[in-house]
């Protein structure tokens, strides 16, 4: 959408242009004709590179033969719950990523919100709210680590606190770690299928298309924690999950295969973004609050003290700066917004000045 003079900061790609590696592949693919079907199969050499890049930079060993790719992330999430999970209500952290809050109603499940205190200062899963909502019934728990909107990478201990409570109740997990190559110094993703005795009730949702900026070209990849689990999504009808893109396989190829050196690049200028973000924040917006940015480019900012209910509105009407409004990624999450952090120095002072101006009582 672009509307002049309005500074788009919402929605969740990064302003920094594509990696060379990934154009190259992608423009000799074309000129080699192979704009056809890719492979139908797990594995492969999508399955080969995705586990050579979990050793690489999670020190996590992935079996190659457990990846199965899907069109998107999102996708991937919906094949999870409706060829795995227990027809049985959804538990989801909120604010989540808001258009996965309709998944399990699009499934024909209910979703059950567990709700972050919008100020517990580390936003932290309590685990007594999947423990009785397990005991009500649910039987699937979605996870998002790194987490958007709340910008917190789970810890190893976290973890094991969610699988103790999931295995207890015979439940299962679909964890949504599509942020997890953008987590940022100081921080280390941990998957969700890395935690001991996770494997046969989980499964990891991954892509290049975050931190690569390739979202477009349509690939991801579900990583089933065992065999069985990888047959039986495998095994689903064909047209339940058989759309994702060779150019998508072909840049997911690139990216993690030789990406590495250039999303150093991006990680270490995210890392310098998140301190200006907090230096300006304190300057022009004192009210605001926001907790440590981990991962990823989206800072979850609490502008309740402001006093609007949604903030966003405010500084479109009043500061020409489009910010994701909180309430879209949980309906209680007003004075809420989220903002992409992603592009210049310039560019990100000058949308809290504009954010700050609007703001202004
Ligand atoms: C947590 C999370 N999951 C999924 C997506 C979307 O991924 P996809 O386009 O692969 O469905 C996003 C996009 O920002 C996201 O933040």
């Amino acid at each position: 959408m672009t509307e002049p003079g309005v500074i788009p900061a919402w929605v969740a790609e990064m302003d920094y242009a594509v990696a060379d590696v990934i154009t190259d592949a992608l423009l000799e693919a074309v000129i080699r004709g192979r704009t056809g079907y890719p492979p139908y199969a797990f594995g492969g050499e999508l399955g080969r590179a995705y586990a050579d890049w979990a050793e690489r930079h999670f020190d996590q060993t992935v079996d190659p033969e457990l990846v199965i790719p899907t069109v998107d992330v999102t996708a991937g999430m919906r094949l999870a719950l409706d060829v795995l999970s227990e027809d049985a209500p959804v538990v989801m952290p909120v604010p989540a990523y808001s258009p996965q809050l309709e998944i399990a109603e699009i499934t024909g499940r209910k979703r059950v919100d567990l709700v972050v205190d919008p100020d517990d200062e580390r936003a932290v899963i309590d685990l007594e709210a999947p423990d009785a909502a397990f005991a009500d019934g649910a039987r699937t728990l979605i996870l998002t680590q790194p987490h958007n909107p709340w910008g917190r990478v789970f810890t190893h201990a976290e973890l094991e606190g969610i699988r103790d409570v999931v295995v207890r109740h015979g439940a299962r997990v679909i964890s949504d770690e599509i942020h997890a190559p953008l987590v940022l110094p100081g921080a280390d993703h941990v998957s969700y299928l890395a935690v001991d005795g996770t494997a046969d009730h989980a499964v990891a949702l991954v892509a290049a298309s975050k931190a690569f900026n390739i979202a477009g070209l349509k690939c991801a990849r579900v990583v089933a924690g065992d065999v069985a689990t990888r047959d039986r999504l495998f095994g689903a009808p064909m047209a339940r999950n058989d759309s994702w893109s060779t150019l998508g396989v072909v840049a997911a190829l690139a990216a993690y295969d030789e990406g590495d050196p250039w999303l150093a690049a991006p990680v270490e200028r995210l890392d310098r973004q998140r301190t200006l973000l907090e230096a300006l924040l304190a300057e022009h917006l004192p009210l605001a609050r926001m907790r440590p940015l981990e991962a990823t480019y989206l800072a979850w900012l609490d502008l309740r003290a402001y006093g609007f209910r949604d903030p966003a509105q405010v500084c479109l009407e009043r500061g020409r700066v489009r910010l994701a409004p909180g309430h879209d990624y949980h309906p209680g999450s007003t004075g809420h917004v989220r903002l992409n952090i992603a592009t210049s120095a310039e560019r990100l002072t000058e949308i809290v000045h504009r954010m700050a101006r609007a703001l202004a009582t």
